[in-house]
C-alpha cells in the first residue's frame, strides 16, 4: 500500500541553493514527499524564474505547500505574491513563521539563504509546517483582501 505523504514544492535560486539542499534533506527526513524544482547547483539564475515554477503549482491547488528561497527572500515573496490564491510569508524569524500560518494562513514559506542559518531555518521550516491557521475574523481578513484580484 502506498504511504500517504504530504506533498510540498520546493524552489530556490543559486544564492540559497546550499540552504534548500539543507532544507530537502530535512523535509525527507520528517517523512514529506518533496517535488524540488531547482536550482541545483550553485551556477547564477534568475530567481523569477523558480519563483513562478512553485508559486503557478500552489495558485493551481496542485500543492497546499511551497517553500521559495533566495539571498535575501524579498525577490521570491514578492513574484509569489503576484499570483492568484497565493499568500506567500517572507519569515527570517520564528514568531513570523508561526503567525504567517495563524493569522495569514500562508501557503507559502519565503527565507533568505544569506540571512538565516541552517539551524534557524530548520527551526522556521518546522513551526510553519506544524501550525495551524486560527481561521475566524483572520479569514473574514483574508477575504477582503482576495477580493482585490477582482478590483484591478
Ligand atoms: C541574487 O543575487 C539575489 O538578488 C537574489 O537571491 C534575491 O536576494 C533577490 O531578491
Amino acid at each position: 500500500m502506498q504511504e500517504n505523504k504530504t506533498q510540498i514544492v520546493i524552489g530556490s535560486d543559486h544564492a540559497a541553493y546550499q540552504l534548500k539542499e539543507k532544507i530537502r534533506q530535512y523535509l525527507i527526513e520528517i517523512g514529506m514527499d518533496i517535488n524540488d524544482v531547482g536550482t541545483y547547483n550553485e551556477d547564477s539564475v534568475d530567481y523569477v524564474e523558480f519563483g513562478i515554477k512553485v508559486s503557478a503549482m500552489v495558485s493551481s491547488g496542485k500543492y497546499e505547500r511551497g517553500i521559495l528561497l533566495c539571498g535575501t527572500g524579498l525577490g521570491m515573496s514578492m513574484v509569489a505574491n503576484k499570483f492568484p490564491h497565493v499568500r506567500a510569508a517572507l519569515c527570517n524569524d520564528l514568531f513570523s513563521a508561526i503567525m504567517s500560518r495563524r493569522h495569514n494562513n500562508s501557503n507559502i514559506l519565503v527565507m533568505g539563504g544569506r540571512v538565516i542559518g541552517e539551524e534557524l531555518a530548520r527551526e522556521i521550516v518546522r513551526a510553519w509546517l506544524e501550525t495551524p491557521f486560527d481561521g475566524g475574523r483572520h479569514q473574514l481578513r483574508i477575504k477582503k483582501f482576495d477580493r482585490i484580484e477582482e478590483m484591478v
